[in-house]
């Protein structure tokens, strides 16, 4: 199997490279961020909890994603691999994946971390809050409250990985089909490595 993370701040194109990867390597696609809108559309009582947090550009408590996480893993069991995105997202969140996929026989292949300076990342998100109806879009004071969790709770992850070696950098910056090509190298020398 090839397990990707797909990490970086918010509006660093995690969700829109996703979408490419899938299309060409065929691994399920694993948003927390897609999964929590899903249950507020819902307005399921998770759904109704994670709200209250995502509007202030929080992190949802760690067991609420953790155990969505776990149920996508067991929903799937032929899957060829899986790209998460947007998770894990604190430290707690990467030792608890890293516990289920060994139950799986399996582990984290390569984080791909791409990498946007801030003031880029702001005006992406702005910009996007004026068509997606994304809440956490809207204001400036939340997108920046997004980018203040990151570095806080998630830049930590990182290292994590990256005394594994598993970690690496992806300039982020480019076209979203520059960056789609560097992404793809890293990937085609994992796929190469399982055949
Ligand atoms: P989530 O949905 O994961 O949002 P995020 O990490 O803030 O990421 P975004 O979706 O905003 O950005 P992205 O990196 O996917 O970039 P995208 O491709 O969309 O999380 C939302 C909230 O849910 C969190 O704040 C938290 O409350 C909660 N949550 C989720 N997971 C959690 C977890 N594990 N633990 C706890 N809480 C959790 O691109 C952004 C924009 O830029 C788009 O408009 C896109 O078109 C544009 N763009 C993309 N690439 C390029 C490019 N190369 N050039 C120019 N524009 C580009």
């Amino acid at each position: 199997m090839v397990n990707l993370i797909l990490f970086g701040p918010p509006g660093s194109g995690k969700g829109t490279q996703s979408t490419k990867i899938i299309d060409k390597y065929g691994l399920i696609h694993l948003s927390t961020g897609d999964l929590l809108r899903t249950e507020i559309s819902n307005k399921t009582p998770l759904g109704l909890e994670a709200t209250k947090f995502m509007d202030q550009g929080l992190l949802v408590p760690d067991e609420v994603v953790i155990g969505m996480i776990s149920s996508k893993l067991d929903a799937n069991p032929e899957a060829r691999g899986f790209i998460f995105d947007g998770f894990p997202r604190t430290t707690a969140q990467a030792e608890a994946l890293d516990k289920l996929l060994a139950l799986k026989k399996t582990a984290i292949s390569v984080v791909l971390s791409l990498e946007v300076p801030e003031d880029e990342l702001i005006k992406r998100l702005l910009n996007r809050g004026l068509t997606s109806g994304r809440s956490d879009d809207s204001s400036e004071d939340v997108v920046k409250a997004r980018i203040v969790e990151y570095h806080n709770k998630t830049a930590p992850v990182a290292d994590h990985y990256a005394k594994f070696g598993k970690f690496r950098k992806i300039k982020g910056d480019g076209t979203e089909a520059e960056v789609f090509d560097l992404l793809c190298k890293e990937i085609n020398e994992l796929v190469a490595e399982k055949v």
